[in-house]
């Protein structure tokens, strides 16, 4: 499975990408106003950083609109890849630019029939929101099972992004579910590089080796 940092801060994604982890990117609105920066500046940033899909969200919801948007997002670097919300606008906006040849993350996904419709309309990414699911009391976890079930069965190229992950049990279950890709805010990557039992071992072994001198 592959790894993307879910965040739109730079200091996070030079560190994380210095552990030698990271494959993508994935930002959406809410991540870049909290950086306080203009879209484009931030994104142009991200790609001379990562070697990899970099996600950057429209904010119109009329098809046209989003497309002009995307046309001008695509024209910032070869690795951007369009982040669409799931809706009927959406969808007609993702056939366009599939039709392009322009890649697309078509995002707020909480049901397989939306996945499908958005893998249907020409999209190279699908990104259902794990915890969000989780949050209304239902299982994301079954929803990332249930779309790869049906892309594996149906020979869908389309790849899944697992989002709003928020610890590190969702990474190793959509793993496990079939994910191709979680998208991972860089505390919860930290939070997986970490165990008790590590930081034990270290201590010990340092000390063993200390203490034979
Ligand atoms: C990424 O593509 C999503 O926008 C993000 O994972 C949403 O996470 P949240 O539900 O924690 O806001």
């Amino acid at each position: 499975m592959k790894i993307f940092i879910d965040t739109a801060n730079i200091s996070e994604i030079v560190e994380a990408n210095s552990w030698g982890i990271v494959d993508g990117v994935t930002t959406n609105p809410s991540l870049i106003a909290r950086e306080g920066r203009d879209l484009q500046e931030v994104i142009n940033e991200i790609c001379s950083i990562v070697d990899g899909p970099i996600s950057a969200e429209v904010i119109s919801l009329e098809a046209d609109k989003m497309v002009e948007e995307a046309m001008e997002l695509v024209k910032l670097h070869k690795n951007i890849v369009i982040k669409i919300p799931m809706c009927i606008e959406g969808l007609k906006a993702v056939k366009v630019l599939s039709e392009k040849k322009i890649k697309t993350n078509v995002t707020l996904i909480f049901s397989s029939q939306q996945a499908l419709l958005a893998a249907k309309a020409g999209a190279s990414y699908v990104s259902p929101f794990v915890g969000r699911v989780d949050d209304i009391g239902a299982r994301g976890v079954e929803l990332i099972s249930e779309i790869a079930t049906i892309f594996e069965v149906h020979d869908i190229q389309t790849e899944i992004i697992a989002a709003s992950i928020r610890n590190p049990i969702h990474v190793s279950e959509c793993a496990l579910a079939g994910s191709d890709i979680a998208t991972i805010p860089f505390k919860v990557l930290s939070q997986m590089s970490k165990h008790p039992l590590t930081d034990k071992g270290i201590e010990q072994f340092l000390s063993d080796y200390n203490n034979s001198k």
